[in-house]
């Protein structure tokens, strides 16, 4: 199992530091077995010893001229080997292109990172069915290396990121069924309102290895509990 938070821009550095020393705790303590990342704003960045701590974002450069960006130097110094890439608020907040996320996954997939890769489609395309949803997401996969051995997929519909309404069951069941049939992901996490209530029949379903939670997971106990009901759950 797979347990992902995305502080997005919250918390500060001195808050992360007693997050996740706090869960360092609740994991040796409570025996999980679940690989915890947790991905902290750039000014937050840190080592941990037992949660994978990535990065929410950075150019594609080891280094350069790209006024408030991080790099790759930037996440060596703090020893960051895990990046998340085309999450849903880059792609359609900040409006990265295709083209661009492409190219961000070739250059740290070079440098070796575990590429969380996010894919999902906006409600519109929901509404046409699930034929659509996958046509809309191959899109999305087109020019990505599936075979690259570091990468965990996040299966996030657009409409149930940070608004309260997770995907139903059935929908993520379905994808999740045919995302694994056509594509082979050996990682796949649903995310969008994924919440104290809903986490542990979420993981339950079959084809989903863990989930990449945001909302629900800023406050470190409510992440720990999410932790405590996941712990051992689901194939893995
Ligand atoms: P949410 O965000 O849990 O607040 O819906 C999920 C995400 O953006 O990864």
């Amino acid at each position: 199992m797979i347990i992902a938070s995305n502080f997005k821009t919250n918390h500060t550095r001195t808050s992360t530091n007693e997050y996740i020393e706090f869960v360092e705790e609740f994991i040796k303590k409570e025996n999980i077995s679940s690989d915890v990342y947790v991905f902290p704003p750039s000014t937050a960045l840190m080592n941990s010893r037992s949660v994978f701590v990535g990065a929410q974002n950075a150019y594609p450069v080891q280094s350069g001229s790209f006024t408030g960006e991080i790099a790759l130097e930037q996440l060596q110094e703090f020893g960051i080997k895990s990046i998340l890439i085309g999450h849903s608020e880059r792609r359609h907040v900040l409006k990265e292109s295709q083209e661009f996320i492409n190219s961000k996954f070739e250059f740290f997939k070079n440098s070796e990172f575990m590429i969380t890769y996010c894919i999902g489609e906006p409600l519109e395309i929901r509404q046409k069915g699930l034929k659509e949803v996958l046509e809309y997401i191959s899109l999305q996969l087109e020019s990505i290396d599936m075979s690259y051995e570091n990468l965990i997929v996040a299966y996030e519909p657009v409409w149930a990121i940070g608004t309260g309404v997770s995907a139903t069951m059935e929908d993520i069941k379905s994808t999740h069924s045919a995302l694994k049939n056509i594509y082979g992901f050996k990682n796949l996490l649903y995310g969008g309102s994924v919440n104290l209530d809903n986490v542990a029949s979420i993981v339950d379903i079959e084809g989903v290895d863990g989930v990449l939670i945001g909302t629900a997971s800023w406050k470190k106990e409510h992440f720990c509990e999410i932790l405590k009901k996941t712990n051992k759950l689901g194939g893995r």
